[in-house]
């Protein structure tokens, strides 16, 4: 079982509403261990995948998502949700995410300077649910004209329907755990 999944089991907390609470080591408080093995996972799937930038959403992509570029020596880039002051209008790319969690829209953006269309990407968040933040994500990169050449997930929510989309799309996506039922308070993994 990996580091991931235990740490889950063991400081995981199961909230109303389906919401895992995991900020006592990946999103609030973050163990660099956990984060490291994370990266490493990622490294192993994606490195022959010709990767030239890792690209994520503040905030809590950002922790897996730099370090995953160390390991692939390339940069990071992170989508803000707040509109950067010194970037007009004509020199960003921006999208709408809807978080359902959350129940807010966020218009998402980057500069048009950090993608470009010899970029060969790979996406990284801590959670896919219902898949609102890669499909954002996926339609920065697209409107660059650049490539997803994949998917790195921590921990995905398989009983919400974001794989479903991001597969029926054609997209690799990989997710370090995969939980199959987050029912009676108790995390099930899709496969161990
Ligand atoms: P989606 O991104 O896959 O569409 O999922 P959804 O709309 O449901 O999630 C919105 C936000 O809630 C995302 O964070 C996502 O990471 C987070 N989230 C979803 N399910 C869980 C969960 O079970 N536990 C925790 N802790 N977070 C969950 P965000 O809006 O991008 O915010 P941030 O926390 O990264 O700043």
């Amino acid at each position: 079982m990996s580091a991931l999944k235990e740490r889950i089991l063991k400081d995981g907390k199961v909230f109303p509403n389906n919401v895992l609470k995991v900020d006592s080591f990946m999103n609030h408080q973050i163990d660099p261990s956990i984060i490291r093995e994370i990266a490493r996972e990622f490294y192993e799937i994606f490195k022959d995948a010709g990767i030239t930038k890792i690209f994520t959403i503040e905030a809590s992509g950002i922790a897996p998502a730099i370090a995953t570029a160390e390991l692939f020596d390339v940069p990071m880039l992170f989508a803000k949700k707040t509109q950067p002051s010194t970037l007009a209008n004509q020199e960003r790319y921006e999208t709408d995410v809807h978080s359902y969690t959350k129940n807010v829209t966020s218009r998402v953006i980057i500069s048009k300077q950090y993608l470009n269309a010899d970029d060969v990407v790979l996406i990284v968040d801590d959670f896919l649910a219902n898949g609102e933040a890669a499909l954002g994500l996926i339609d920065l990169v697209e409107q660059a004209g650049a490539i997803v050449a994949g998917i790195g997930i921590c921990i995905e929510k398989s009983f919400q329907d974001g794989r479903t989309k991001l597969d029926a799309k054609g997209f690799k996506v990989h997710s370090v755990c995969r939980i199959a039922s987050l029912d009676n308070e108790k995390v099930t993994f899709l496969e161990d």
